[in-house]
């Protein structure tokens, strides 16, 4: 039987951290062998809040750091398939499909929106932001995935998806499959600075590219109980971002509990209780980064994997498109295929794939 398929990834906007880490990218790795696993690079999404060409020029440098995140966290390009979303323009075709299954109240009402719209200081609501999910949507159903594993901040846009691919089929038959969701085992994890979300325009961030000394700099200046201003006070466990980090990165579950308990009864010190959290958060990111260093070492790797990557999506991204066409019976597509010469000397039949 052919495996099920998952499609996931990120915009090129920065590095990858210990939050997408623990949103998403734990249960990509996991999932590689079980699942037909494809990640996308969106950075047609991107553009939804950043649109200035300054900010598009720099977009093959992020798009080169994710990949090496990806491959550093074990993302195997040997097993999954890696390519930019805007080389795929059956993305394009498919978003204004799906345009015209959707609401503008249903898009209005999701939290989301307005808060990218406000990180980017934008007063108004661009109309390419408020289809943001609806371009996600094109995304997860053009490859036909069967399952998202995404950060908490993304779930309400797969029930979008959701809610197209059931409009879809009931409109015109059955071509998609209904993705569910899968969240992370820290579905949003604190920054390190106590704020409700780890997020690099916060700089609250420890990013898995992050060296040791680094990596001690930021969890020595990280928010704890503020109540206790002394060793001797007993001091909150629960919702202290320390206690967080320890429980999701530390793997001595015996001195975690153990710090805890005296962390609670005042007979430990922050200083102890962070020596022990940069040393494990610098144990889990040490394999990470003597992978990173590896394929660092491979020039042109980078562009093999997105090349590859892409040429696959693509393939299936036409086979899709032609289901999409044929089940709603449009006439162009229907045109196209009944007169299949090319269009004019050069070119390629329109549609000839279908
Ligand atoms: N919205 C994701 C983010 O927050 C990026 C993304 C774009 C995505 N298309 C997707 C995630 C499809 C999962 C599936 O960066």
């Amino acid at each position: 039987m052919a495996k099920k398929r998952i499609l996931t990834g990120d915009r090129p906007t920065g590095k990858l951290h210990l939050g997408h880490y623990v949103g998403t990218l734990a249960n990509r790795v996991l999932l590689q062998d079980e699942y037909d696993c494809l990640f996308i690079i969106a950075d047609l999404h991107m553009l939804t809040t950043q649109p200035e060409k300054e900010r598009v020029a720099r977009v093959s440098e992020f798009v080169r750091e994710i990949v090496l995140d990806y491959l550093a966290a074990g993302i195997d390009p040997e097993r999954s398939t890696i390519f930019v979303q805007s080389a795929v323009p059956e993305t394009a075709q498919l978003n204004l499909i799906f345009e015209m299954l959707v609401t503008v109240p249903r898009l209005e009402r999701l939290p989301s929106l307005k808060d990218m719209a406000r990180d980017a200081e934008l007063e108004v609501m661009p109309f390419g932001l408020l289809g943001y999910p609806v371009l996600q949507a094109a995304d997860i159903l053009l490859p036909r995935a069967h399952l998202v594993p995404v950060g908490k901040d993304n779930e309400a846009h797969v029930e979008v998806t959701r809610e197209i691919a059931r409009r879809f089929n009931r409109l015109y038959g059955e071509v998609f499959p209904v993705p569910d969701v899968m969240l992370g085992e820290v579905p949003t994890l604190v920054g390190t600075d106590g704020q409700a979300k780890m997020s690099k325009s916060l700089g609250n961030a420890i990013f898995l590219s992050d060296d040791e000394e680094t990596v001690r700099q930021k969890v020595f200046g990280m928010y704890t109980d503020p109540q206790r201003v002394r060793a001797d006070i007993p001091g909150r466990v629960e919702g202290n971002p320390v206690f967080i980090y320890h429980d999701a990165f530390n793997p001595d579950v015996a001195e975690v509990d153990d710090l805890k308990e005296r962390y609670r009864r005042g007979q430990v010190g922050d200083v102890e209780v962070k020596r022990k959290l940069a040393r494990a958060i610098n144990d889990f990111l040490e394999p990470m980064r003597a992978r990173r260093a590896e394929y660092e070492g491979r020039p042109g790797m980078v562009d093999d994997v997105l090349i590859a990557g892409t040429r696959r999506v693509r393939g299936i991204a036409q086979e899709t498109m032609c289901l999409v066409y044929e089940a709603m019976g449009l006439y162009g597509p229907q045109l196209l295929k009944a007169y299949p010469q090319p269009l004019n000397g050069s070119d390629m039949p329109a549609l000839a794939y279908c």
